[in-house]
């Protein structure tokens, strides 16, 4: 199935993130993240790709897959019509090596055991095979059902090296300290307008506040990377699975 016949899929709005959101420091990075990683698959996997979405919820980002993909199958903890297998991230309803990328996206911080999680997303996954994974160094509490964790860049990289044995891991912050603060601003400041019945007038606002922020850390190294100091909302992580 060809991406544009997806439009209409579910989640279009993590697909296509307007800068009025509060979520757009967080969702706007993960769609483009994936969206070159689909691209690189359909490279890696001219076959087609194997993919399990861990946690998929609505699948949003399988518009971005479904070309190349020869399976796509989501898995959720939740009853999920979206879902095609129910099982949690820790004890996945899978055989092993079963899938060359396997997306783990905004769910390690709900979920009740990282690290076992870590080695499951790594057993089930095939040689030469990625897991993509991403999830929160700050966010606000967002149960889904729980929301139990929140970590750095070194503790996430610490967490997939420690629990399974990988090719590579690499642990990467899409968005820099200035854009973590504008996101929690955005925050309150999108709840405020709701509540005031002023929603066009927040998203103005949130606008500027994430456009702003872009800029500061855009010029500002110090702010971006992760380093002492710094902060940010959101962490891509890539294991590689040897050959
Ligand atoms: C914030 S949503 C993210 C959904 C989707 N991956 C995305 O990026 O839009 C978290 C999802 O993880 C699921 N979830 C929470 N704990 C889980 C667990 N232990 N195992 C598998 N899925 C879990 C939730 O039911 C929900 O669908």
């Amino acid at each position: 199935m060809s991406g544009s016949d997806l439009s209409d899929w579910p989640g279009a709005d993590r697909r296509h993130v307007p800068a009025g959101s509060a979520t757009y420091v967080v969702r706007s990075a993960l769609a483009r993240w994936l969206r070159d990683e689909a691209a690189r698959a359909a490279e890696r996997w001219p076959e087609g790709v194997r993919v399990l979405d861990v946690g998929c919820g609505v699948k949003p980002y399988y518009p971005f897959f479904a070309e190349h993909a020869s399976r796509y199958v989501g898995v959720d903890v939740v009853e999920n019509p979206m879902a095609d297998v129910h099982g949690p991230v820790e004890a996945l309803p899978v055989p092993d090596g079963s899938f060359e990328l396997v997306l783990c996206t905004q769910v390690l911080e709900h979920c009740d055991d990282p690290a076992a999680a870590v080695s499951e997303l790594r057993r089930v996954t095939a040689p030469g095979g990625r897991v993509l994974a991403s999830t929160h160094g700050v966010q606000v509490y967002h149960p889904s059902p729980d929301d139990l964790w929140r970590w750095t860049h070194a503790g996430l990289q610490r967490l997939f090296v420690r629990h399974a044995d990988w090719a590579g891991v690499t642990v990467h912050a899409p968005s820099g300290t200035a854009a973590c603060l504008g996101m929690l601003v955005s925050n309150y400041t999108e709840q405020v307008a709701r509540r005031a019945r002023v929603e066009p007038l927040g998203r103005l606002l949130v606008t500027g506040l994430n456009r702003g922020a872009q800029a500061i850390d855009g010029r500002a190294r110090v702010l971006r990377e992760p380093g002492p100091g710094t902060i940010h909302a959101n962490y891509h992580v890539v294991a590689e699975v040897p050959l």
